[in-house]
């Protein structure tokens, strides 16, 4: 299983808090069957991008090196949560937007309340200067769970549309988890992945979801949201949907 969505980086943003504590969300992704991570820190394209940059780029060498060294048999890959800010517009006309694993994929998030017209222009502008966007939970966004139609646009625009394991899993409320059932219910959803930050809490541990969605979904879309897209998008490769 390859988990695109995690905050496994320490000492960066609000995910891991130690590199002890990032090696032991490592152990707990493999012993639930994760093979592959891409870590996602939140990136914010402000002035100091680079800086930004350089700054994930050291901590992903001290992680990759710690979990080779201490055995675990987990693949690491670099990668970023990208708040998509009027800045990350710029970042993407210069052709400096963080993707993930080395794809033409970026992950995007929004403010929560954010609006819908300035979340379709902004991915619009980033996929017009050759990115594929992800969106990371479009189910937690307040104008998206009023209608999840809306993400019918993005899909038939060639978004990927990536749902949290805790959204369906209730971690987050409600409104969240009806937002992730529709989706799921309208086929909409490409992938799962963790957003994992921590080994107590939205931990990178993916049996609950695993067992949820073999309940849930049908055999062909669970097998599809789970293991063949994400390897996709690993492999830089179009997502498939249910049709
Ligand atoms: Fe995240």
């Amino acid at each position: 299983m390859i988990d695109i969505h995690c905050h496994i980086l320490p000492d960066f943003d609000d995910g891991a808090a130690s590199l002890e504590e990032a090696l032991d969300m490592a152990q707990m992704a493999v012993y639930s069957g994760v093979t592959d991570i891409i870590a996602t820190p939140h990136f914010r394209g402000e002035p100091d991008f680079l800086e930004q940059r350089q700054v994930i780029a050291r901590h992903f060498q001290v992680l990759d090196a710690a979990i080779k060294q201490a055995e675990i048999p987990l693949r690491l890959h670099s990668g970023a949560e990208v708040l998509c800010l009027p800045e990350t517009v710029e970042l993407a006309v210069q052709h400096e937007l963080p993707t993930l694993a080395g794809t033409n994929y970026v992950l995007t998030e929004f403010y929560f309340d954010e609006s819908y017209a300035y979340m379709d222009e902004t991915l619009a502008q980033i996929a017009h200067y050759g990115y594929k966007p992800v969106v990371a939970h479009p189910e937690r966004y307040g104008v998206i769970q009023n209608d999840p139609r809306l993400l019918q646009r993005w899909v038939r625009l060639g978004y990927v549309l990536q749902l949290n394991k805790g959204s369906v899993l209730g971690a987050f409320g409600s409104r969240p988890e009806q937002a992730a059932n529709e989706i799921l219910g309208m086929g909409l959803a490409h992938l799962f992945a963790s957003d994992a930050h921590s080994c107590h809490s939205r931990t990178p541990h993916m049996d609950a979801l695993r067992h949820w969605v073999d309940e849930f979904c049908e055999p062909d879309y669970a097998a599809i949201l789970l293991n063949r897209n994400p390897q996709r998008l690993l492999q830089d490769r179009p997502m498939v949907g249910m049709d």
